[in-house]
């Protein structure tokens, strides 16, 4: 049966409103957790495997145990898709390290909590699409290990929370002169003609959604660069993009109130954008996800 407000909760679907978690659970005391966002197109998983992947990393990474193999994680978020009403979702999970009394040490033998919930898919509206959307910048003060999917998010949620209230959609990192990501999206830039990105290191989070961009990118000739982008080049950018399993690929218009470019999403963005709203479409048909190859 379909419900609105199905959750997973270590091996069980059941109603929001009875998934309950101990107060001495190390992701409420310690942030002690990682996670990951699916997006779900026509209960389709995106890029599933991968991001399957990229959790496994990040409890490799905190020394976490995962609980279930990937077949296991396959069926339980299959089965709580399913459970939504609504066909394009957001996919949360997150794996906590348990319940235990509070000590920063790890504790013994203790089950992780497994939690998952999927809420419609939020992507940005058509007309931010077409008009691009407004950013800000900030210094990046995080941690170093920003490649965790960690759900100790008080940097990130502190940085988001100055473009919100500049009523810009991303705040734009800097470590020192170098650029980073955004406060919950990878970045791109285009001058010339070629597009950039600073590889991915332990300053970034390694973007599902930067992937598929990069090959896209490659399989259909667009020139493309990893290596170090500086704030200057930022600056003086013909276009910027911010990309995430949320807003896909969308294209910063200002950046500190300055125009970027001529202030209108460009002629890369709107191929990055064609390209990545066909191979979804393919993936949709397909029922599963595939490689990417030349359109
Ligand atoms: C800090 C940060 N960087 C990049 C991303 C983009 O990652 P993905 O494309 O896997 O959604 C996210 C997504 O939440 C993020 O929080």
């Amino acid at each position: 049966m379909r419900s609105a407000t199905s959750v997973f909760l270590n091996g069980r679907i059941l109603p929001l409103g009875e998934a309950k978690v101990s107060v001495l659970d190390r992701g409420f005391i310690f942030g002690d957790g990682v996670y990951e966002l699916v997006p779900v197109y026509s209960r389709v998983p995106f890029r599933l495997d991968e991001h399957l992947v990229r959790l496994e990393r990040s409890l490799a990474a905190v020394a976490m145990r995962n609980p279930y193999t990937a077949a296991q994680w396959r069926r339980h978020i299959l089965a709580l898709i399913e459970a939504q009403p609504h066909a394009d979702q957001g996919l949360y999970l997150q794996v906590t390290r348990g319940v235990a009394p509070r000590d920063h040490a790890f504790p013994q033998s203790v089950e992780p909590t497994v939690f998952m919930m999927s809420n419609p898919l939020v992507n940005p509206p058509p007309a931010q699409v077409e008009h691009g959307a407004a950013a800000i910048s900030a210094q990046d003060h995080r941690w170093l290990r920003c490649d965790i999917k960690s759900t100790s998010l008080i940097g990130n949620v502190m940085l988001r929370q100055l473009s919100a209230e500049a009523g810009a959609v991303e705040t734009i990192l800097f470590r020192g002169t170098r650029l980073t990501e955004a406060s919950a999206s990878n970045v791109f830039i285009v001058r010339r003609g070629v597009i950039a990105s600073p590889p991915k290191d332990s300053l970034i989070l390694p973007g599902i959604t930067y992937d598929v961009v990069v090959e896209l990118a490659r399989a259909n000739g667009m020139p493309l660069e990893l290596r170090e982008v500086s704030e200057k080049e930022v600056r003086a950018a013909d276009e910027i993009w911010v990309t995430s399993s949320s807003k896909e690929v969308l294209a910063i218009v200002t950046l500190d109130g300055a125009q970027v470019g001529d202030g209108r999403p460009g002629p890369h963005f709107r191929r990055m954008y064609q390209l990545y709203q066909e191979f979804k479409r393919k993936v949709m048909r397909a029922g599963k996800t595939e490689a990417v190859s030349a359109a």
